[in-house]
């Protein structure tokens, strides 16, 4: 499948097969096509948590309102974001490439980010953004459906899932096979609304 394919037939799936499994294997290979997604200064922010605990599925289903592809997909995945990616070791992004350079944009990473707490946590939630479309992407090629969700109670998934103090749930993609059409494409805004060319009308 093209990719410009994959961009048409991705759509928001919420009714899948329960029964239907998707070995790990596979969803390693998806998992290893959304970590070719860009990241900011290559910090690879995102934390991918596949829960595969049908126990925890249950859980995480009861405070994302109930929507049944938390349980049913095959796959769920946590997107989640380190936000203090920026200052553990930053050289280590730039490994395997000469010393000054590891030095020189651990430098940069530090200058970018110190003291800007919205710019540590808007570069988590780009790179997530990023990378859950590229793991949905993926899925499709590969012939599956998938959801983006944030429906659900932030808090309490990131109690379910320990997530640590200094990381954030962006979204779950879930992935498996669906039962059921997408919807119709509804809504879309006209071109003129949405695409605009050198800058915004005055006023
Ligand atoms: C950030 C985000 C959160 C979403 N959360 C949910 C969700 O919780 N449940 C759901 O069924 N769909 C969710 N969606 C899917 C959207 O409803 C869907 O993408 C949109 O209606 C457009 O449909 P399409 O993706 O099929 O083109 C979410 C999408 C995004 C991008």
């Amino acid at each position: 499948m093209d990719t410009l394919e994959a961009v048409r037939r991705r759509r928001a799936i919420r009714a899948y097969d329960p029964t239907y499994h998707i070995d790990d294997a596979q969803v390693e290979a998806l998992l290893h096509a959304a970590r070719h997604a860009p990241s900011a200064f290559n910090i690879q922010h995102c934390r991918f948590v596949v829960v595969k605990d049908p126990e925890l599925r249950r859980e995480l289903r009861k405070v994302a309102w109930d929507q049944a592809q938390v349980t049913d997909a095959s796959v769920l995945v946590v997107v989640c974001a380190d936000v203090d990616a920026w200052k553990k070791n930053p050289a280590r992004y730039f490994d395997g490439a000469p010393k000054e350079v590891q030095d020189q944009m651990a430098g940069m990473i530090h200058d970018y980010y110190s003291g800007r707490e919205w710019v540590q946590r808007d570069e988590t939630m780009r790179s997530a953004g990023l990378a859950a479309q590229t793991l949905m992407l993926a899925a499709t090629a590969e012939g599956y459906q998938s959801c983006p969700m944030d429906g659900f109670d932030y808090d309490a998934v990131g109690k379910l899932i320990n997530l640590p103090a200094d990381h954030v749930v962006a979204m779950f993609v879930v992935i498996g096979r669906g039962t059921q059409e997408a919807l119709p494409r509804v809504g879309a805004l006209p071109d003129s609304e949405v695409i605009i060319t050198d800058r915004f009308p005055a006023g």
